[in-house]
């Protein structure tokens, strides 16, 4: 009997001796109690290791035959089972019944919550707050791990550029910097200061690698990046996480010329675990291994096994093509048991980090999963991350905020009583019962003598106008209408891409018949990815883009609808103003013949204007700021300094309210052609009316590093132009610095942040 497996019985019948002087006996150091438990494995033991399952939880006769793998000790780790029985119940027989006794693994797509949801990634980005965001993922956690979870498949950190891709939803939008800073956030807050505790999770960086560069946006498809792209901006996000300690890392779907990344070793071997030194492991996407097959790399299930597992591959989701073909490639001396052995200690490493060796059953604990999820303090952080995700997108004649008092109000469209859509795509546990939805948040937020009037209008897809006439009718009837439009939860997602990214006709019609009635109306988007909505933007007054905002969606807008919480929300993606305009991001190149409205030979469409129609960054308040005084205290600097720069920013309005600064830098004249704007640094500022307040900032001079001709990290001494403001078009300051010294090379496995701080003036 394995030491192991004794271990486990006497923790089962003696607890006090697993949790008082038995323990010692693992905590040898991880390398050495890992090593001695691999040489007890058989190699299909070890293979099992390597093997993830979906849970059949449901079905009475599937669940026995996934429990007798179990015992076989031919399953490593699950997803998709959750609650502390069926957790117990598969950990008790992987630990007492196995005969190798090593605990499981459990993981979730806990993405924007678990049974809180919290806003989809793409609107919480919008919040430019990752320290809200960080805590929206540790209270994830917590909630996760009282159902028995201990991995979840987040955070997805695909840079996206194209809104055709449904799976834009899930990340942090265009920027690789604010793609980056939002990458480690989420990967402190599931895995929290050690991963011992039992609140935390063990995260999952994905997809690695360009899944968002997916041509034509259509999902799974391969992406044509060259190398510099790749490196400027899809993997900048990964660098990030791992060095924020990412446990472990998936593999995505697509190939990157040819090469897919569950068998793409000089990415995931070469880069990740050589250069940067990624010391977890890497799970593959959803039987990417046998999809091999299908991308043409592997003639054999056998053959695709080898080439994951000598990529990089460590552990095969729901192929099984691990645990069954690669048993005979050993055999038959195809596959070296030593690349085996190497993939085993990188899973066993994470089990043992996650304290599963010392306590199996840490997770499973009933009072938690009782009193934990949803509770108040969970319900009320997620009402303040939706109210920040929120972005003013328009706002003529100061429209909005709306007195509580108006006599009598319209809420009109498919959207505006949906509890399904805020929940938005890979809501995890998350419930419809629990959803606040717009209509009843605009009920609950109005004075006592007001009318709300309701009426669907239409569907969210379909051709019907059977209910437009109710809605024209009480449209009339009402002082002001609110229009809540956009996309059903399942419009965006995984295989969710759309050729068209207008709203769907049948609702576009129906704004159109409300708008010539000639009332006061707010468009209430809520939507998974950027709508080209050009026509209805040019004729409504005001326009709030919220996403999906989670379980109190529908305070968070009543918030901002009627004034208790001023917007301050900025776009994470830029909106453009139709499908032909995609690709659409700010840090593009200013080419030979830079966009320009006067010049027909310049890099445009002649059938529309060069802008989008909303930018990057962009997003209004009911409040107004003032940048003045911008100092640059070292105009010249060093590649080893970083900058000093000052400026002052005043709340000019009558409101208390945020807003969110931002850095951009231009270097003009490269080696290599430099974007028009790269985002370096932001922070959202909360300023009281006429409050003043010193920005100042630190701003590492290697921070503006880019890759050279060569293929080299470096900074090149010259010029660079300075821009501040409140938006990537909204610039309201401008200056320009010096880099000294010769072109030097820096550590590209280094991360730099801009340090932002904010004085506020002693009254
Ligand atoms: C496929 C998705 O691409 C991935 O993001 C997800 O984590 C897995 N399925 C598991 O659900």
């Amino acid at each position: 009997m394995s030491i192991i497996k004794i271990f486990f019985f006497l923790s089962l019948s003696v607890p006090i001796m697993l949790y008082g002087k038995e323990k010692s006996l693992f905590r040898a150091p991880m390398d050495e109690f890992i090593d001695s438990l691999i040489k007890e494995m058989t190699l299909e033991e070890k293979l099992g290791q390597l093997t993830q399952y979906s849970g059949k939880i449901t079905d009475k006769e599937k669940l026995e035959e996934q429990l007798e793998l179990v015992r076989k000790g031919k399953v490593g780790s699950f997803l998709n089972i959750w609650g502390v029985e069926f957790i117990k119940k598969f950990q008790e027989v992987a630990v007492e019944e196995s005969r190798i006794g090593i605990p499981l693994i459990f993981g979730l797509d806990v993405i924007h919550g678990c049974k809180t949801i919290f806003p989809v990634p793409i609107a919480w980005a919008c919040s430019f707050d990752p320290d809200a965001v960080k805590e929206a993922s540790r209270i994830s956690a917590i909630e996760a791990t009282a159902f028995g979870i201990n991995w979840t498949f987040a955070p997805m950190i695909d840079i996206a550029l194209d809104p055709r891709w449904g799976r834009i939803v899930e990340g942090a939008g265009e920027d690789p910097y604010l793609g980056s800073v939002m990458a480690k956030a989420q990967v402190e807050g599931y895995q929290g200061e050690d991963l011992k505790d039992s609140t935390t999770l063990l995260a999952c960086a994905k997809h690695f690698v360009a899944y968002g560069a997916c041509e034509g946006g259509r999902d799974y498809n391969s992406a044509e990046v060259s190398i510099r792209t790749l490196y400027e901006v899809y993997l900048p996000p990964f660098l990030y996480a791992i060095k924020a300690g990412v446990g472990s890392i998936m593999s995505a779907f697509n190939d990157i010329s040819g090469i897919p990344m569950s068998a793409n070793k000089e990415l995931l071997t070469n880069l990740l675990r050589e250069k940067w030194n990624f010391d977890g492991f890497v799970v593959s996407d959803w039987r990417a291994i046998p999809e091999l097959l299908n991308h043409g790399i592997a003639e054999s299930r056998m053959e695709a096994g080898i080439k994951a597992l000598y990529s990089g591959v460590d552990m095969d989701m729901e192929g099984g093509v691990f645990g069954n073909e690669l048993f005979e490639a050993v055999r038959e001396g195809k596959l070296s048991e030593d690349v085996v052995d190497k993939a085993v200690r990188r899973v066993l490493k994470a089990k043992y980090k996650l304290g599963l060796f010392d306590d199996p059953f840490k997770y499973c604990n009933l009072e938690r999963e009782k009193l934990v999820p949803l509770n108040k303090e969970h319900i009320e952080k997620a009402r303040e991350l939706a109210c920040k995700s929120i972005v003013l997108l328009k706002n003529e004649g100061n429209l909005l905020p709306l007195r509580k008092d108006i006599k009598r109000i319209a809420v009109i469209g498919p959207l505006a009583n949906d509890a399904s859509s805020p929940l938005g795509p890979w809501s995890a546990l998350g419930e419809e019962k629990d959803v606040v939805t717009i209509l009843e948040g605009i009920k609950g937020k109005v004075s006592k003598g007001t009318e709300v009037f309701y009426a669907p209008g239409c569907e969210i897809i379909g051709d019907s106008e059977s209910g437009f006439e109710e809605a024209i009718s009480i449209a009339k009837n009402s002082d002001v209408v609110i229009l809540v439009l956009g996309e059903s939860r399942d419009m965006s997602g995984e295989a969710r891409s759309r050729s068209e990214i207008t709203l769907p006709e049948i609702q576009r019609k129906l704004a159109e018949r409300i708008i010539e009635i000639g009332k006061r109306v707010i468009l209430v988007l809520s939507n998974g990815r950027p709508l080209a909505i050009s026509s209805l933007s040019e004729r409504v007054p005001a326009i709030l883009e919220t996403w999906f905002l989670g379980i109190q969606g529908g305070n968070a807008i009543a918030d901002v609808l009627f004034g208790d919480y001023n917007p301050g929300g900025k776009l994470a993606v830029s909106i453009p103003r139709s499908t032909g305009q995609v690709p659409c991001f700010y840090y593009h190149k200013n080419t030979g013949r830079p966009a320009s409205s006067e010049i027909v030979h310049s890099s445009r469409y002649f059938d529309l204007p060069i802008t989008p129609l909303y930018p990057f960054g962009h997003g209004l308040s009911y409040t107004s700021f003032k940048y003045s005084k911008l100092k640059i205290k070292n105009k010249k600097v060093g590649i080893d300094d970083s900058l000093q720069i000052s400026f002052l920013l005043k709340n000019t309005g009558k409101l208390f309210g945020s807003e969110v600064i931002q850095l951009y830098v231009r270097d003009p004249v490269a080696s290599v052609a430099q974007p028009v704007k790269k985002l370096k640094g932001f922070k959202r500022v909360y300023l009281e009316a006429g409050e003043e307040v010193e920005i100042k900032i630190k701003l590492p001079v290697k921070l503006l590093s880019f890759y050279n001709i060569d293929m080299k990290k470096v900074v090149e001494p010259g010029v660079i132009e300075l821009m501040i403001g409140s938006s990537s078009e909204d610039i309201r300051l401008r200056d320009s610095f010096t880099i000294i010294g010769n072109v030097r090379e820096v550590d590209e496995t280094s991360v730099y942040y801009c340090d932002i701080e904010v004085k506020k003036n002693k009254r």
